[in-house]
């Protein structure tokens, strides 16, 4: 008899058996690409901690979102910057607001193609910073909801099919379905920001839409970085409110998380591979200390194996152009 007799190497000797045995597919409408549109520019700006991503104006976004579609990523979320902020945030459900006027241009000139997700939050909108209404210093919960209710009409108005709230307030999913059931948008789903984490990784997110509280932190409404089985109480919570899709938000230091809620659930689960995740792998490769293709095809593959069936993530557009040529990488 001869040893050994079992040879994992026999379906790694040739691509094509590579393929036969491989667990975990990625294709470009498995991504969704988050965006951020400002106020009042007409050239796009750079946001200096992503690069290769920018503050767009209202025709770069479309150009960009048009350039994404010929790529087969057919699904936005949207991040609005107004030019102007106030304390209650009003330009999140102004009309006339930034990411109302993005959903109609969107809308108007890809139809029905692109997937329009309009994150919901208020920290882009008021000028202190927090995710939903003051009292005092601390985030006054159910005041917030009717405010998240009045958000949640506009951006459907505007025509968004998902509307993600990411404030992370207790029993925000179902006052945003009830207020759109009863505007007329029983079609419009729910992607829930259910497990997010008070982390870290947000760094660069804050400087691209200016929404760092500027007091305080929001480590009294996100989550515990220690917490895990909190994360399945959160999203089993959004689920009975009524959530379509639910996420967990970052990815890479929580794909134990997505694991467990992918083993509790069985809507679709999204994962968020935030502003820090891209930032550090854009840093190291201008260092040319990694080889930036092949670690961001670990990154999303590493997601999509932990259980997410969709993952938010800034290399949407690079990555769907590499996706073909991921072969010959090795
Ligand atoms: C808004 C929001 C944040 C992110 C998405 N929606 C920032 C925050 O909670 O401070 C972060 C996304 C990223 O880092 O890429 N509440």
């Amino acid at each position: 008899m001869s040893f050994p007799t079992e040879r994992p190497r026999r379906l790694r000797a040739r691509p094509a058996l590579r393929r036969l045995a491989r667990e975990t597919a990625l294709s470009p409408t498995d991504l969704i690409y988050p965006m951020f549109v400002r106020e009042a520019i007409t050239e796009p700006v750079p946001i200096e901690a992503m690069p290769g991503q920018v503050q767009h104006s209202l025709d770069s976004l479309a150009r960009e979102v048009e350039s994404a579609l010929r790529l087969g990523v057919q699904s936005f979320v949207l991040f609005g910057i107004p030019a102007v902020k106030d304390g209650g945030g009003s330009q999140a459900w102004d009309e006339a607001g930034i990411i109302q006027q993005a959903l109609r241009r969107l809308r108007d000139a890809f139809g029905g193609d692109p997937v329009l997700i309009a994150d919901l939050c208020l920290c882009e909108y008021t000028d202190h910073g927090h995710c939903g209404v003051l009292d005092g210093d601390r985030v006054d919960n159910d005041r917030t909801l009717a405010v998240y209710q009045r958000i949640a009409t506009a951006q459907a108005d505007a025509g968004a099919d998902v509307i993600a709230p990411s404030g992370m307030m207790d029993g925000q999913v179902a006052a945003i379905r009830s207020s759109l059931d009863a505007a007329g948008f029983e079609d419009r789903a729910i992607l829930a920001y259910a497990a997010k984490y008070a982390s870290a990784f947000y760094g660069p997110f804050r400087e691209a839409a200016g929404s760092a509280p500027r007091q305080g932190d929001r480590r009294g409404y996100q989550m515990d970085p220690a917490n895990a089985r909190e994360a399945v109480r959160e999203v089993r919570l959004d689920i009975a409110e009524g959530a379509d899709i639910v996420m967990v938000k970052p990815a890479l230091a929580y794909l134990d998380v997505i694991r467990r809620v992918r083993e509790a659930i069985e809507l679709p689960l999204a994962a968020y591979n935030v502003s820090a995740e891209y930032a550090m792998v854009k840093a190291a490769a201008a260092h040319g200390w990694i080889d930036e293709r092949r670690v961001i095809r670990e990154i999303l593959l590493g997601i999509r194996r932990a259980g997410a069936d969709m993952v938010l993530t800034y290399h949407a557009r690079e990555a769907a152009a590499d996706i073909p040529c991921w072969e010959e990488l090795g």
